[in-house]
């Protein structure tokens, strides 16, 4: 791995090991590592019911494991955290509420995501800003942390009280407006644009659009002559960066079990044989848009760098002092935790010492 990749895993880790001493997630605490979590980056998806988020998300991680479907199927925030372990390793799933039950089929994790949106919702269509985080281990992805929101809807449905409405945005805001907070816009292109949620919302939140990648998903499903060039060629609806189009799984593929990796074949096909998109098809779908991603990401975090090490300098001050106190915990689960981020920022001081001195020495990149 370069010094890179293991500094953005080593933040990852730090991420994960914060939230799980419960100073992330819906609580107002503010001390240095909540703040250690506001500075790394993480990916939302944005947009309004039924756009394909999940989907979206799926395909990023080229897995199969989230609730989808027509009607409001997340109703809670899915905190999702991709660790890249080492080739060879066996890949598996983790949710922090169920520490150390590794799973490895990917129709649990999606049953048990169900499972846990109704043990707090209660079976009803409420939605709840709990979230449920859940990691995922394996070789073959890319240190990353996404996360998947309920849609944005204009009027309450299924026996919702009005406020829902309100809620969910309030709920998808809380994220979206983080600075730390990559925005993947989500708008469906069988719809009209000028009408899109995410659009409207990343807008609001993000005016220069820096940290907003614009998604149109559904481009199979619009009509017969009609195309989203204008959109796609950033004529109408300019953003910073540039539009990506993308072609997820149907809703028959889903009934009909159609594999991640076959969709992802049919994608690359529909943009290649594509009268109307063919020129484009080395920037659309969902390959494409991992890698976008995760080049941003970089860059992001690059430039973050030096406010994260002053944030990790300052986070081992006080934790050696905290320890200094607490002793070295062996049975405390918040002391083990402390003790975990303390060695993490540590190592993370080593490794950035390293990528230093390699800089210096004309090494490494
Ligand atoms: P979410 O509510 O925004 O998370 O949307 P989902 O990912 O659950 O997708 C909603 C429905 O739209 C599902 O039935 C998907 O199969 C379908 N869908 C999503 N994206 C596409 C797409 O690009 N093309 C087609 N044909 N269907 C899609
Ligand atoms: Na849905
Ligand atoms: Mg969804």
């Amino acid at each position: 791995m370069t010094t890179m990749g293991s500094l953005i895993g080593l933040v990852n880790r730090i991420q994960q090991a914060c939230t799980k001493l419960g100073d992330y997630g819906g609580s107002d605490n503010n001390n240095t590592f909540s703040s250690l979590w506001e500075a790394l980056p993480s990916v939302a998806v944005l947009g309004g019911q039924s756009s394909g988020k999940s989907s979206v998300l799926e395909s990023i991680v080229g897995r199969d494991f989230l609730p989808r479907g027509s009607g409001i199927v997340t109703r809670r925030p899915l905190v999702l955290q991709l660790h890249k372990i080492d080739d060879g390793e066996n890949e598996y799933a983790e949710f922090l509420h169920r520490p150390g039950r590794k799973i490895t089929d990917y129709a649990i994790v999606r049953q048990e995501i169900q499972d846990e949106t109704d043990r707090i919702t209660g079976k009803t269509k409420q939605i709840s800003p709990i979230p449920i985080h859940l990691s995922i281990y394996s070789p073959k992805v890319v240190n990353l942390t996404l996360i998947d929101l309920p849609g944005l809807t204009k009027v309450a449905v299924d026996g919702q009280p009005e406020s829902t409405v309100q809620e969910i945005e309030d709920m998808v805001r809380s994220y979206v407006e983080k600075p730390n907070c990559i925005i993947l816009a989500i708008s469906p292109a069988n719809q009209d644009i000028a009408t899109s949620d995410a659009i409207k919302l990343s807008r609001e939140v993000d005016p220069s659009g820096e940290r907003t990648f614009g998604v149109l998903t559904k481009l199979d499903l619009m009509d017969k002559g009609t195309n989203a060039l204008d959109v796609l060629e950033g004529r109408s609806y300019r953003l910073q960066h540039p539009w990506v189009g993308i072609v997820n799984r149907s809703q028959a593929d889903i009934n009909k079990n159609v594999d991640m990796i076959v969709a992802r074949r049919k994608e690359v096909e529909y943009f290649e044989t594509s009268p109307d998109y063919g020129h484009l098809a080395s920037k659309m779908g969902s390959e494409y848009l991992a890698k976008l991603l995760s080049e941003h990401l970089e860059k992001v975090i690059k430039a973050r760098i030096p406010s994260i090490t002053s944030l990790i300098n300052k986070s081992i001050e006080e934790l050696e002092s905290e320890m200094d106190h607490l002793g070295r915990p062996i049975a405390v689960d918040a002391g083990a935790q402390l003790y975990t981020i303390l060695e993490l920022c540590r190592k993370f001081e080593r490794v950035f010492k390293e990528h230093l001195d390699g800089g210096r020495s004309g090494g490494d990149r």
